[in-house]
């Protein structure tokens, strides 16, 4: 199979990628007290000489006191943290990369008060469960928004090249989205998801008039959450245009639609993937990502589960069809830097096995 497809350039306002691969954001917990060391730029920096397209990093936490749940998580607010931060943007820039953080809070999603209050729509973690803490209160959820917000400010200050929300896998915006944990009875809930999107929208409208009409803002969504792999936000095209368009209109650029297998059809009757619907529906760039190159998918590798090198010739026809633009690749890119190159070479044999080592490492 051909390999232009993977190869070809991409523009989007600032954005000017030189091939369609994205580094899947994978939390390392390789920062000790939240700040990211040497070793995370370097680590950053060798994939960006390993000609990956666009990196987005790990979850890094907004500033709010519980917005992560694991201490060695880089935070993105803090000056000695923000200046880490810089220094691992200025190292993927000298190797020639692009990079963009992925702003992030876990919201109710594990741990009760671990790291501070929990914020979350409705003091729950999964549908049918118990309250254990208080919801957010107006006062909680704007300053949730202005944290996210100045994450944005500071991204584009600290010379980051684009931004992504995490709004995906069951996290703080995910909770809101989905009608399991939101069940708030004021006006960031309601029975449509248009109206559970209210939240991400209120967040995407302070983030974009922080960082200005030109600057790239990337939304990660997933149907799944990690509490429900069979759950999803929108059922139906119909409603999955109620639930992007007003994300969309609030400035959100790019949808990265994240699945577990990217070759999983969305909906019954058609062939397209969650990214291929997005980019159907709102005409967006849209990133697709799950068991690119590799025969097995990543919550397994959690439970040690390896995975092999698998052909990416299915993804390649999708990519020529222009059912999406860019690809995410998560195991792969952890465990060789290199994996852009040895597939643009066509040095398959040299593709590596995904091993659960690699969790505990950061080469
Ligand atoms: C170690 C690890 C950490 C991850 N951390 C994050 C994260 O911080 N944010 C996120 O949106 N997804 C996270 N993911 C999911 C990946 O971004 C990606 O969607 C997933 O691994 C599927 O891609 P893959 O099959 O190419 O690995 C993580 C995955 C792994 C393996």
């Amino acid at each position: 199979m051909s390999l232009d497809a993977l190869f070809k350039p991409f523009q989007f306002k600032s954005l000017k990628l030189p091939n369609r691969v994205v580094m899947a954001p994978m939390t390392r917990s390789f920062s000790p007290g939240g700040v990211a060391t040497d070793d995370v730029a370097a680590y950053y920096r060798r994939r960006a000489e390993g000609q990956v397209g666009l990196i987005v990093t790990e979850g890094t936490g907004v500033a709010r006191p519980a917005s992560l749940n694991d201490a060695n998580i880089p935070r993105f607010h803090g000056d000695k943290e923000l200046a880490a931060w810089k220094k691992v943007v200025d190292e993927v820039h000298a190797a020639g990369g692009l990079i963009a953080p992925q702003l992030w809070h876990v919201g109710s999603a594990q741990g009760k008060d671990k790291l501070g209050k929990v914020d979350s729509p409705s003091g729950i973690s999964k549908a049918g469960g118990e309250p254990f803490t208080t919801p957010m209160t107006d006062s909680d959820v704007a300053d949730t928004i202005a944290a996210f917000a100045t994450a944005a400010a500071d991204a584009k200050r600290l010379g980051f090249d684009a931004i992504e929300l995490h709004g995906a896998h069951g996290y703080l915006i995910d909770q809101f989205f989905w009608n399991g944990t939101n069940v708030r009875d004021d006006h960031l809930n309601g029975p449509t998801i248009a109206e559970r999107s209210k939240f991400a929208a209120e967040i995407l409208k302070a983030v974009r008039a922080a960082v200005g009409p030109d600057y790239p803002v990337i939304i990660r969504l997933s149907q799944w959450k990690q509490q429900d792999f069979a759950v999803k936000n929108a059922e139906t095209p119909q409603l999955l245009e109620a639930w992007l368009q007003p994300l969309a209109d609030a400035g959100a650029d790019i949808f990265h639609c994240s699945q577990r297998r990217f070759w999983e059809p969305e909906f019954e009757g058609s062939d397209l993937n969650f990214a291929g619907w997005a980019k159907k529906l709102t005409g967006a760039p849209t990133i697709t990502v799950g068991s690119v190159g590799l025969s097995g998918e990543f919550i397994a590798a959690f439970g040690g589960e390896g995975s092999q090198p698998a052909s990416i010739d299915g993804l390649l026809e999708r990519l020529e069809r222009g059912e999406f633009d860019l690809v995410g690749v998560g195991r792969a890119l952890l465990q060789d830097p290199e994996w852009v190159v040895k597939i643009r070479d066509g040095r398959n044999d040299e593709l590596k096995n995904f091993e659960r080592a690699a969790l505990g490492t950061l080469y």
